[in-house]
């Protein structure tokens, strides 16, 4: 049986760091924080969150320093690593530790794969993964699966089509690996030169679960009940003439969605660039807003559990 206890002081490095009921756990809790997530509540009064950006984000920086906010905490922050001693040569251990003295938790993001993993070795705080290069985004995953799970009642069973840069793209790394241990049938969408990474496919394998693999997005929307889109991510790519070649290669519409299982429903990390045409925007099916919107919830959850 997970208690809030368990949750006390961990570090949030990867969506693995969770059991099946850890997860439920936090989105339980994110359940009975939705209404404060507006109104607010100071349970953390007196709590700090470091906020430390070394990528851009506008999601998942503004709805952690919302949620520490709405919690009537108080938050330390830098976007731009340049206005601060890494432009010294700090390395990011030393930065780490150093924040670490002056907040309660850090949330980074750093486009190193494996940053949150090091920070974490490096602090006395708990350090929540904001996103490691093409690695993890395990905060997104549990807003993900958050909105799903409100939406769909429940994952198992489900059929999840992940689209466009599964191989660069972290927040469907992190979300294959959670739905396949939930029991989510998974189809994996994407160029031939974006697929999915070896590891990534054999963890969820390994769960007993066999994506269909494919770059057909019409077979995605005829069969999904949740159609998962991401940007190609540009920044990524070693080659932007490779990068060229796969620019715009998928495009949601509402003439493409007329064909979609009824019921299913369109979701997107964001930010978009031409992923999704804002003729979607108006059709219930879309609810990447609302799943941005869910994050300062789920994020609530996870300082409550965490600050205890
Ligand atoms: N979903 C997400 O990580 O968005 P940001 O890059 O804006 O934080």
């Amino acid at each position: 049986m997970v208690s809030d206890a368990d949750f006390k002081g961990r570090h949030v490095v990867s969506i693995k760091d969770f059991s099946n009921e850890e997860i439920m756990h936090v989105l339980d809790t994110a359940d009975k924080l939705m209404p404060f997530a507006r109104n607010g509540n100071k349970m953390l009064d007196g709590k700090i969150i470091a906020t430390l950006f070394y990528e851009p984000s506008t999601r998942t920086r503004f709805s952690f320093e919302c949620a520490m906010e709405r919690l009537g905490g108080s938050i330390l922050s830098f976007s731009e690593p340049k206005s601060t001693s890494v432009a010294k040569g700090e390395t990011l251990a030393d930065t780490i530790r150093t924040i670490a003295c002056y907040s309660d938790v850090i949330v980074l993001r750093h486009p190193q794969e494996g940053a949150a993993r090091l920070a974490s070795q490096f602090s006395s705080v708990p350090i929540l993964n904001a996103g490691d290069g093409a690695g993890q985004h395990p905060t997104q995953t549990l807003l993900d699966l958050f909105t799903i799970r409100k939406h769909k009642k429940e994952i198992k069973g489900k059929t999840v089509a992940l689209v466009g840069d599964l191989k660069y793209g972290r927040t469907t790394h992190s979300l294959a690996y959670a739905l396949s241990r939930l029991g989510a049938n998974l189809m994996f969408v994407s160029p031939p030169t974006l697929q999915m990474p070896k590891e990534v496919l054999g963890e969820v394998r390994k769960h007993g679960i066999e994506p269909k693999i494919t770059s057909n997005i019409e077979e995605a929307v005829k069969e999904a009940d949740v159609l998962y889109v991401t940007r190609i991510q540009k920044e990524r790519f070693p080659d932007p003439e490779e990068y060229a070649k796969v620019a715009g290669v998928y495009r949601v519409d509402k003439a493409l969605l007329e064909k979609a299982k009824p019921g299913m429903i369109v979701m997107h990390p964001l930010p978009r660039v031409d992923e999704i045409s804002a003729d979607v925007d108006s059709l219930p099916s879309a609810i990447y807003f609302e799943q941005a919107f869910n994050g300062v919830a789920v994020r609530m959850a996870l300082l409550k559990l965490i600050l205890g």
